[in-house]
């Protein structure tokens, strides 16, 4: 293959901003969570403190985990069930507090950091962290749910870039290949792997498929603490050199842009938006490491995901 010059091609400089841009709307008064849940312990504060825990789990953490991870799964399911055009973003917030309460979680995101809602809404350009407000989806955009529920003392972490009526294609390209570069790190996880392996794979996936890769975002350990000291590029990163053992638990999420792969933050210090203003796109599992091999945590009771679900819209 004759040598890349620059990264990007002719495809991406043709793709154009996403139009019009999305802005910030109006927030709802702060959602509440019954006495009865149990709560993280950053939940009253705000401050999760360091990561003070070890990177693998032990066999009950695990069995906690797998529950956490079918409940993260079922309220994604059910929230996109509710994606349509005209759906407000903090609707879909309020289908997923009080669908995660019902089943006994409390939503990770809320006050984590100071965060306001129960998940995070990403429309269009906004690469992740998008705070749910009065903005209706519009046929059209593509938004991406990121849910997280911490239940018997563990989180579950997953999430899924849902299409909104009728999509463009590159969208539908950007959309569908996000959800690939996730299966194909997943394919790659193994003890005795590295952890670079999976930047790698992401990466070759990503630019075979002329998109971009963000790196200021990444994977982390998740059990006991939502955000633990593991760290997953979703780049090739040649330092990240630490092997994958048996009962390491992470999530891998990676976001994918149409054009280049820069950013900045909006004036709320979270919302997290392509600095060219074209699309972006990220999908997000929660994993533990077996013998041989990866459990996907974030399964339904079925043993399907949100992400294989959907996966049949993104023609
Ligand atoms: N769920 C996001 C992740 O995948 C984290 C959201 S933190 C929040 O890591 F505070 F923005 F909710
Ligand atoms: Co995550
Ligand atoms: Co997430």
């Amino acid at each position: 293959m004759a040598k890349r010059k620059r990264k990007g091609n002719r495809r991406q400089s043709t793709i154009p901003a996403s139009e019009p841009p999305v802005r910030p709307h109006m927030q709802s008064p702060r959602r509440t969570v019954p006495a009865g849940i149990a709560r993280p312990p950053y939940a009253i504060t705000g401050d999760p403190g360091p990561s003070v825990l070890p990177i693998v789990r032990t066999p009950a953490e695990i069995d906690a985990m797998r529950n956490a991870g079918q409940v993260a799964a079922e309220v994604l399911l059910h929230v996109g069930e509710h994606v349509r055009p005209g759906v407000t973003t903090d609707k879909l917030d309020q289908i997923a507090h009080d669908e995660t309460i019902a089943r006994g979680g409390y939503p990770s995101p809320l006050n984590y950091r100071g965060y306001p809602k129960s998940v995070c809404t990403s429309v269009n350009e906004v690469i992740c962290h998008g705070i749910p407000d009065s903005r209706q989806l519009q046929d059209g955009d593509i938004v991406n749910i990121d849910v997280t529920v911490f239940i018997e003392g563990v989180h579950g972490d997953t999430s899924v870039t849902f299409l909104v009526g009728d999509v463009d294609e590159h969208s539908r390209h950007l959309v569908r290949e996000t959800r690939a570069a996730l299966y194909k790190a997943i394919d790659v996880v193994r003890p005795g792997a590295r952890v670079n392996d999976i930047g790698r794979a992401i990466e070759q996936h990503a630019h075979a498929n002329d998109l971009s890769v963000v790196r200021e975002f990444i994977g982390h350990g998740v059990g006991p603490e939502f955000h633990s000291a593991l760290a997953i590029p979703h780049y090739y990163d040649r330092r990240a050199t630490t092997e994958i053992t048996e009962h390491m638990s992470f999530t891998i999420e990676p976001m994918l842009n149409l054009g280049e792969a820069g950013l900045y933050l909006w004036d709320d210090d979270w919302t997290a938006v392509t600095a060219d203003g074209r699309r972006s796109a990220q999908f997000e599992h929660t994993l533990v490491v077996t013998g041989d091999g990866v459990e996907i945590m974030t399964k339904t009771s079925s043993g399907t995901t949100p992400a294989d679900v959907f996966a049949e819209a993104v023609v």
